[in-house]
């Protein structure tokens, strides 16, 4: 019977061998340890709620078109527990593995914290499917820039409003209209332009290998990528403290596996694996 870790170095082997590519999919999990709540966590984002609304409420079109400000308040609060966060070494290890796969490498995040891209990965290779909240972009959309947030605003807590002055500064550059938080909210569709939809399926359809971390799986995206990849007899590896439902999947798949335990402790072993692989020729 042979080991899983011995599974583990024939399935990246074999995958090595293919050429295709291999696809790292992030969740709310890989910032954990970056101080950042979850979602559906006991501390997560959807499970505590704001001081008003529940979560699900605020992060609407609806309720932009309603109460814009409440959206700025709600982004702006977690934007800044964001930027008191710095990567770990689960970001820093698929940093790793970009830099050594190169074009073969892809990694698609559902996560808005921006900490990817401060950790090293290369925007053209990371697709950030529910945007990015250090950014911002007009409600009226006169143009599809996305400006970065700007620098005059201060940190916020939970239910703090927003001096005349901030609010001023959360206009569009061009037109002048009021800006939204460049994020994907709850009763929007996934598209190209803004969340690399297209891109994240298209690299979906050519991965031999994809390393899910940490999410649950609720939302749209990530099922469609994994659903994609086990069609084309892919291979799935899960890592996650919990089983859930991308582990069951990656039980079933081609080699797969499901590593249970924290993203900063086990993403560094995978790309010293690779590293490892690639140096001795597989
Ligand atoms: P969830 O909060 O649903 O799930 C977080 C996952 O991370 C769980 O499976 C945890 O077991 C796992 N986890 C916790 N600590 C971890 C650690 N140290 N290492 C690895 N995994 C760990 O967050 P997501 O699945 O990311 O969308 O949520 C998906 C989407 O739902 C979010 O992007 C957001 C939300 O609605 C939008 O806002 C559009």
């Amino acid at each position: 019977m042979i080991s899983r870790f011995d599974q583990l170095v024939r399935t990246i082997a074999n995958v090595l061998k293919t050429g295709d590519l291999i696809t790292v999919l992030t969740g709310a999990g890989v910032s954990a340890e970056s101080g950042i709540p979850t979602f559906r966590g006991p501390e997560g984002y959807w499970t505590v709620g704001s001081r008003n609304y529940q979560p699900s409420e605020i992060a609407t079109q609806a309720m932009f078109q309603r109460n814009p400000k409440e959206i700025w308040k709600w982004f702006l609060y977690r934007r800044g527990i964001c930027e008191d966060a710095l990567p770990n070494p689960g970001h820093l290890a698929i940093v790793k593995m970009e830099k050594l796969l190169g074009s073969r490498f892809r990694l698609v995040t559902q996560n808005v914290d921006g900490l990817h891209l401060r950790a090293g990965s290369n925007i053209d290779r990371t697709y950030q499917v529910h945007g990015n909240l250090n950014y911002m972009r007009c409600a009226r959309e006169c143009y599809s820039t996305i400006y970065p947030l700007p620098s005059g605003l201060s940190r916020k807590a939970r239910g703090d409003d927003l001096s005349k002055n901030e609010w001023d500064m959360l206009v569009c550059p061009k037109c002048g209209a009021m800006t939204r938080p460049h994020v994907l909210l709850w009763d929007e569709y996934y598209d190209e332009q803004y969340y690399r939809l297209e891109s994240s399926l298209d690299a979906a359809s050519k991965t031999a290998l994809l390393i899910v971390v940490g999410t649950t799986g609720s939302a749209n995206i990530p099922n469609q990528i994994v659903a994609t990849v086990l069609r084309r007899g892919g291979t799935v590896i899960d890592i996650n403290p919990n089983f859930n439902v991308f582990s069951e999947a990656a039980q079933r798949s081609a080699g797969g596996l499901f590593l249970q335990g924290n993203s900063a402790s086990i993403l560094p072993t995978l790309a010293d694996l690779i590293i490892d692989l690639i140096a001795n020729g597989s």
